[in-house]
């Protein structure tokens, strides 16, 4: 970016980074039940939700901020959508990416991570680290994503604290440094030593969790001696970690060498005004984006940004498509003309929304860290780079490794146009990965998904949408491995015991295995096919 030349321009820059700087832009993530959507609505009650440019809604409902509008979703009870959530706080923006909470995992959970600059990793005090955290904190780690950890529910029987503390430093080889520390076992919540402002606070619960708790600070000095002791445990507990892990600093944290650790019940709303202060104080605001070409951007250079999720089918009748955008500099104006980069043709924002849930609205002005979502944007597929003036390509966003196959085939084979047309269409969205190979023909390619729920909403699209029923059948297939063997694609067996090889949309060659014995037998036999694990896989 050239330095500002007019005045009019200086002060276009620098409110672009104030903009920024007052952004914080992050996900939540967890294993189903650890509490997410409670969080989300403990959240809101002490953030206020915008719900048009800079005005916002009162802090009054605790329910209906987690986003619920295909009907699969509503009968199902599970989020699809990752629509953002933004909420204001002691004048910060905190935009919440909502990241699908269901055990049928997607793409999409993972992609979200893309267009996030921090992570709060939930977990259930009684179960620890449980199998999908474990999935997404390996996505955040190779993305570099600062993490706090957010031990919730310790108003219910759980594990040590001490030991949950030994858990996360072994499972996120970071080091973990407690901001608050409970006073109580857990299923005896009785009140925080908040580290940051060094102070014991007495927690009390108001209307069933329907009010922000009520903190009262608490004097050593003033406690009855039978309660004393409980407080006394948890200074001596908070002490040794302390001395033992080093104290907080932003800066390790920022870096992913930290993990601030903070103790909640979500439900009650403990706990929950130290994570929002902490995000609002310490946590990382957009900062420049590395282009694919390693070219940094700083936030206050022309508008920038990248679709992270496409979303298609909500309403049928009015063939849907949300481009989901999440912005890394400059002011977008609703109307702009924006270039795609993949392709160098322009695209008119005139139907950019705030989507919230299954409400929508338009959206005048958003800045960096901002999640925007353009409607009818069918040109828009997910890792396109857009931008206003200067040129930019930010890097992909890679491949997840798919864990589930199925064959799928039109059911009316005189629907094969539609057929096709529709599998080329949720491939280029990102809704599913699309395997094909000479073998299996056009006819019936493999879907491939890290997700159930990622083939019932390809099948659904394809009904509805495309009027193309379809039938999936089930592929005994588990893993799969990128091929990196120079050598020509002829030369490659297309099919051995236990496994195949196909080629992805996007030209490579992905072998897939039933397990890891057959994965290991195929190496034994073609030591001339080297393999690579895919993306977060
Ligand atoms: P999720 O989005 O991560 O899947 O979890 P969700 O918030 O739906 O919470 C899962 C269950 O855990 C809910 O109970 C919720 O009330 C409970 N829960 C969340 N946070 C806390 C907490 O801090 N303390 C306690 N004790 N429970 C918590 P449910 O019985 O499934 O639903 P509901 O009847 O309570 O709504």
């Amino acid at each position: 970016m050239t330095s500002p030349t007019t005045p009019a321009e200086a002060v276009r820059t620098s409110t672009i980074a104030e903009q920024a700087l007052r952004r914080r832009t992050f996900a939540v993530i967890s294993h189903p039940d650890a509490g997410k959507s409670t969080l989300t609505e403990a959240l809101a009650l002490y953030a206020s939700a915008i719900t048009d440019a800079g005005v916002t809604h009162g802090k009054s409902s605790r329910h209906g901020t987690v986003s619920d509008w295909m009907g699969m979703e509503r009968e199902r009870g599970i989020s699809i959508s990752s629509a953002a959530l933004q909420l204001e706080y002691r004048g910060t923006v905190l935009n919440l990416v909502d990241t699908p909470g269901h055990a049928d995992f997607s793409e999409d959970t993972y992609r979200v991570l893309a267009a996030v600059d921090c992570a709060v990793m939930l977990i259930d005090a009684a179960k620890g680290f449980e199998p999908q955290t474990v999935k997404l904190l390996e996505v955040c780690k190779q993305r570099g994503l600062p993490i706090v950890t957010v031990i919730n529910k310790w108003d219910r029987p759980g594990l040590d604290a001490l030991e949950l503390i030994d858990q996360i430093g072994e499972r996120t080889e970071m080091v973990p440094v407690p901001l608050t520390w409970p006073v109580g076992t857990a299923g005896h919540f009785e009140g925080l030593l908040d580290v940051r402002a060094d102070v014991s606070l007495a927690l009390e619960s108001v209307g069933g969790g329907a009010l922000p708790a009520i903190e009262t600070v608490v004097e050593q000095a003033d406690l009855r001696p039978d309660s004393s002791a409980v407080w006394d445990a948890a200074h001596e507990e908070l002490g040794l970690v302390r001395s033992s892990n080093g104290e907080f600093d932003a800066a390790e944290f920022t870096a992913a060498r930290q993990t601030p650790v903070l103790f909640a019940a979500a439900a009650r709303n403990f706990g929950v005004r130290q994570l929002v202060d902490m995000l609002v104080e310490v946590g990382p605001p957009p900062s420049p984006r590395v282009a694919a070409n390693g070219v940094r951007r700083p936030v206050e250079a022309d508008f920038s940004g990248f679709v992270f999720k496409v979303q298609a089918g909500q309403n049928t009748a009015h063939r849907d498509h949300i481009a989901y955008l999440r912005i890394c500099s400059g002011v977008f104006e609703r109307g702009m003309v924006i270039t795609n980069a993949r392709t160098g043709r322009p695209f008119a924002t005139k139907y950019a929304h705030r989507v919230l849930g299954r409400e929508r609205e338009a959206l005048e002005q958003a800045w960096p860290g901002d999640v925007v979502g353009l409607v009818n944007a069918t040109s828009l597929r997910v890792g396109d780079s857009l931008y206003q003036e200067e040129a930019v390509t930010f890097p992909e966003i890679p491949h997840f490794s798919p864990e589930l196959f199925v064959a799928v085939r039109a059911k009316d084979p005189g629907r094969y146009k539609q057929f096709r047309r529709g599998i080329e269409q949720l491939d280029h969205e990102g809704v599913i990965q699309v395997l094909r190979s000479e073998l299996r023909g056009d006819q019936s390619p493999v879907l491939a998904a890290v997700g159930q729920l990622q083939f019932e909403v390809a099948e659904q699209r394809m009904r509805t949408e495309f009027n193309a029923p379809v039938s999936l059948e089930s592929l005994s297939y588990t893993l799969a491995r990128r091929v990196t063997t120079t050598a020509p694609a002829s030369t490659l067996p297309e099919t051995f015991r236990g496994g195949e090889i196909l080629r992805r949309s996007d030209g490579e060659h992905i072998a897939v295995f039933g397990d890891r014995w057959k994965l290991g037998h195929f190496t034994e036999a073609n030591p001339q096919v080297s393999l690579e694990v895919i993306g977060a896989g």
